[in-house]
């Protein structure tokens, strides 16, 4: 028997430019208004968040209608060939996603933060500072992603970061 777990609820709201397409990882200097407006009841709880630099955001994937497959090629590889839980695939079990922000201000209940990679109306179930020393590994690796020839020039892609071909 599958566990059950407690309901989520909505804390807010995530707004970008990005309506039928976004970025596959969040781009730190991407153009446009991104905005993360937290309902109003939970606007206390933001006391503080402002002196941190970086969020954690965690949404609700809520557009994905796709069938979930345990085995699948994210579409940046050339058919690597790999586990839904050792992707960022948004197309899994439960539709959450994670995405680190840079935080630009906080106005009210709105968190104005650097380029998130969701459709605008993307619902929000929690923020969380991203804290030095707690958060920042620095023995992390690429795992699988070491086998792919170009990573480097991938990555260059999936961060939005400029360069000739
Ligand atoms: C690969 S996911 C990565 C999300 C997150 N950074 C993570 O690692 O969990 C980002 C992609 O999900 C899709 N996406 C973004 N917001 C979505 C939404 N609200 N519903 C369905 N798909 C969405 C877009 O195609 C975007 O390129």
């Amino acid at each position: 028997m599958k566990a059950s777990i407690p309901e989520m609820i909505r804390i807010g709201t995530i707004r970008t430019p990005y309506t039928e397409t976004a970025p596959y990882q969040p781009v730190e200097e991407d153009n446009g208004d991104f905005r993360i407006v937290i309902e109003p009841e939970f606007r206390d709880g933001l006391k503080e968040l402002s002196r941190f630099r970086y969020l954690y955001v965690i949404y609700h994937i809520h557009r994905v209608e796709k069938e979930v497959s345990m085995v699948i090629s994210p579409s940046w590889t050339d058919g690597a060939r790999v586990g839904v839980f050792a992707s960022r695939s948004p197309v899994r079990p439960n539709p959450i996603g994670i995405s680190i922000v840079r935080i630009r201000k906080i106005e009210n209940n709105e968190i104005h933060t650097s380029g998130l990679d969701v459709f605008d109306g993307t619902p929000v179930l929690d923020i969380k500072p991203y804290v030095k020393d707690l958060d920042v590994k620095e023995d992390a690796n690429y795992g699988w992603i070491d086998d792919l020839a170009d990573r480097e020039h991938l990555f260059l892609h999936i961060k939005g970061i400029p360069h000739d071909h």
